[in-house]
């Protein structure tokens, strides 16, 4: 079955609101395990915004479940994961003022710059992810720079899924597709909700894992983290 992954970010966000540790984040981390979550991740920005660089060890130290964490590859960004070793190091190609990230990595153009920072990531013992668009170029050349998966960005299917969910899976089916020739692993991420992640993973239910945190966490505010990681976990599971 397809891993829930719970991004924390948004937790952080209400956190430094007031500048003490309300909501504590090492505790919401445990709780979204104890409720269900197969993993959390944290995108740790420059500007320290949501996570801050000091969360990283500690979260690592208490979690029980997969870490994941994801990046643009700066060499802070690099000497942290190196030195934290999570489970997996999810690299996104964002600027550092970046507001979310919104497009996936030009593999291509990339491509020399990526196989050495996976090389230091597989070299650590640790699972390695780019972030990138439902392109099937994209994808082989992921593969070609040594990733062990790709997570596809799913903002443009969340986008165009309630005026047309067919059109909205069909590039990300035909990518799905060609990363599992390829031999790689797949994750998914951005923009996942209650609404539309049913439909994405009946159609493609060979995800290994997705990351969800923006939706999830205005869910929580009305059901409760418990029921909505329960929710989500629900739509994870393929109907037959
Ligand atoms: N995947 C990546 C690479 C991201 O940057 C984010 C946002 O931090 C997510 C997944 C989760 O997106 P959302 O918060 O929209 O669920």
């Amino acid at each position: 079955m397809t891993k829930l992954s719970v991004n924390i970010n948004k937790i952080a966000t209400i956190r430094n609101a007031r500048g003490g540790n309300m909501p504590d984040l090492l505790q919401v981390a445990r709780d979204c395990e104890s409720f269900g979550a197969d993993g959390i991740t944290v995108h740790p920005r420059p500007d320290e915004r949501h996570i801050c660089r000091a969360d990283v060890p500690a979260l690592r130290a208490v979690l029980n479940t997969e870490f994941n964490i994801e990046g643009y590859p700066t060499k802070e960004f690099m000497d942290l994961v190196l030195r934290v070793k999570p489970h997996q190091v999810t690299l996104v190609p964002d600027k550092p003022d970046q507001l979310t990230s919104n497009h996936g990595w030009d593999t291509v153009a990339e491509q020399d710059f990526l196989r050495d920072i996976l090389n230091d990531i597989r070299a650590a013992g640790i699972r390695s992810s780019i972030f990138i668009d439902a392109d099937e170029r994209m994808a082989e050349f992921a593969a070609k720079a040594g990733t062990d998966r790709v997570e596809l960005y799913t903002g443009p299917y969340a986008e165009l899924y309630p005026k047309n969910r067919e059109a909205a899976i069909e590039p990300f089916v035909m990518a799905a597709k060609r990363v599992r020739s390829l031999g790689i692993g797949l994750n998914a991420g951005h923009d996942l909700s209650l609404k539309n992640l049913a439909y994405f993973i009946e159609n493609i239910p060979c995800v290994d894992e997705v990351s969800i945190g923006h939706a999830l966490i205005c869910d929580a505010l009305y059901m409760g983290l418990k029921d909505t990681i329960a929710a989500y976990k629900e739509c994870l599971k393929v109907k037959k």
